[in-house]
């Protein structure tokens, strides 16, 4: 009997998956910069195996191409035109920072139709209306994971993970100097500007501090956080900001002695479709999960309808930290590029959920408040009648020491108050005769 075989030429073939390039250009070759191009030199075949996609570092743009940043380059790629980057790339990641020359190099990126990724939460902040309108006239996209909360990929989880949640609420400690301020004041009982000058010498504080400690770099990342929770770019017009410049040691032991914690805290609430955003220091629970997010550490808190509440908690600054979120966008947008659908997974949508923002007089809070007054009697009769007639509830009240002419330390927990009345009563506390200084107020949320 003849053998017949049959070979199925198809079965024999070894199928090779063909792998598409995809140009990245940095323009910004700074800490963050230097950063990206390591982690894309480094772990180059990581990414192409997760995506088989070859992600190309291409080009590298900045002012000064000479100094060593402590990784190999390859030839060609470092260049002081940023026009080459936007030119030859397929994605453009602006790491130059600022709001003017940076806004030129995206706008120039996106008219070109090229896609952007950014670390810049100013830029977003300020002008996300703007770049995000571009981007859509364009049909191209821009993603910016690391303008928020640096490594942890909390951008991407409000985006995909959370889309199917109305957002209740975000609470976050989004700023690593601050966090890192407060705790050491904390554990060493030593005072703000000691903590700050200690930390200027470390590298972990700027040496124009500002922008942390007054609270404007937090409020930057709540602007994005609520454009992301609600779909409308709300900037910081409506915003309420204060930093940590005035917390002092002995509110701090007050705070602990009571079982909490001072920290700089952000707040975005969906109140009766209103938006609520503010940035303070603010007393939390020592026991609870924002209260124990320490050092440089970031932590964000997002209750959604849906899920209930999750935490995030990781590193918010720092090149590798941040190189991690702005690659995970550069490959976001890659994968995106590489299979036609750049519309699938949009960095933001424009929804106009709820688009009115709550005014901070109308704000429900409760309060921790510490009078100096005179040591006689009558005084806690006077002003427990303020609180009273404000319909204020207090919840707690200490009073230390005795009197020795300089008067007393009163402190006061409130229950939930509108903050028009809690400011109206602080006027009329600090107007008695026996209010030796102005009260310090400190909100309190009881998370
Ligand atoms: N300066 C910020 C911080 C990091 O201290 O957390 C960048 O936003």
């Amino acid at each position: 009997m003849p053998f017949l075989c049959f070979i199925n030429r198809k079965s024999t073939k070894k199928k090779v998956k063909k792998v598409k390039e995809i140009k990245v250009g940095i323009i910004g070759f700074g800490t963050v910069g230097a950063g990206v191009a390591e982690n894309l030199l480094n772990n180059y075949s990581v990414i192409s195996t997760r995506t088989s996609i070859s992600v190309k570092l291409h080009k590298i743009a900045d002012l000064d191409i000479t100094s060593d940043r402590g990784i190999a380059i390859p030839d060609n790629v470092l260049t002081t035109d940023a026009n080459e980057v936007i030119n030859e790339c397929d994605i453009v990641v602006e790491l130059v920072g600022g709001t003017t020359i940076a806004k030129k190099f995206i706008l120039q990126a996106l008219n070109n139709k090229k896609h952007v990724v950014t670390a810049n939460k100013a830029l977003l902040a300020l002008h996300g209306k703007e770049l995000f309108e571009a981007a859509k006239a364009n049909g191209v996209d821009i993603f910016f994971e690391a303008s928020v909360a640096g490594g942890i990929p909390i951008i991407k989880a409000l985006r995909e993970g959370l889309i199917s949640n109305k957002i209740n609420s975000i609470y976050g400690i989004m700023n690593g100097t601050c966090n890192y301020i407060l705790t050491r004041m904390e554990n060493e009982g030593v005072d703000f500007d000691t903590v700050l000058k200690d930390a200027q010498k470390l590298g972990y504080a700027e040496a124009e501090p500002s922008l942390d400690i007054d609270g404007f770099d937090t409020a930057h990342k709540t602007a994005i956080l609520s454009a992301l929770a609600y779909g409308e770019w709300f900037g910081l017009d409506h915003m309420f900001v204060d930093g940590i410049r005035n917390i002092s040691l002995f509110d701090m032991g007050c705070a602990a002695e009571l079982g909490y914690r001072i920290k700089l805290l952000a707040i975005i609430k969906n109140k009766d479709g209103k938006v609520e955003m503010r940035v303070h220091p603010t007393l939390v629970h020592a026991d609870g999960m924002i209260g124990n997010i320490s050092d440089v550490f970031n932590g964000v808190m997002v209750d959604g309808d849906t899920v209930g509440n999750t935490l995030f908690y990781g590193r918010g600054a720092g090149r590798k930290a941040t190189a991690s979120a702005v690659v995970a966008d550069i490959v976001d947008v890659a994968k995106n590029i590489a299979a036609n659908s750049i519309n699938r997974t949009p960095a933001f949508v424009e929804g106009k959920l709820f688009d009115q923002i709550i005014s901070m007089d109308e704000i429900d809070s409760c309060y921790y408040l510490r009078m100096m007054v005179t040591d006689r009697p009558g005084v806690m009769a006077q002003v427990s009648q303020i609180f009273a007639e404000g319909k204020i509830n207090i919840d707690s009240l200490i009073q230390h020491g005795e009197g020795e002419g300089n008067g007393v330390p009163l402190i006061i927990l409130t229950g939930m108050t509108k903050e028009k009345a809690m400011m109206d009563a602080i006027a009329k506390l600090e107007a008695l005769d026996c209010s030796l200084e102005k009260v310090r107020m400190l909100r309190i949320e009881n998370i």
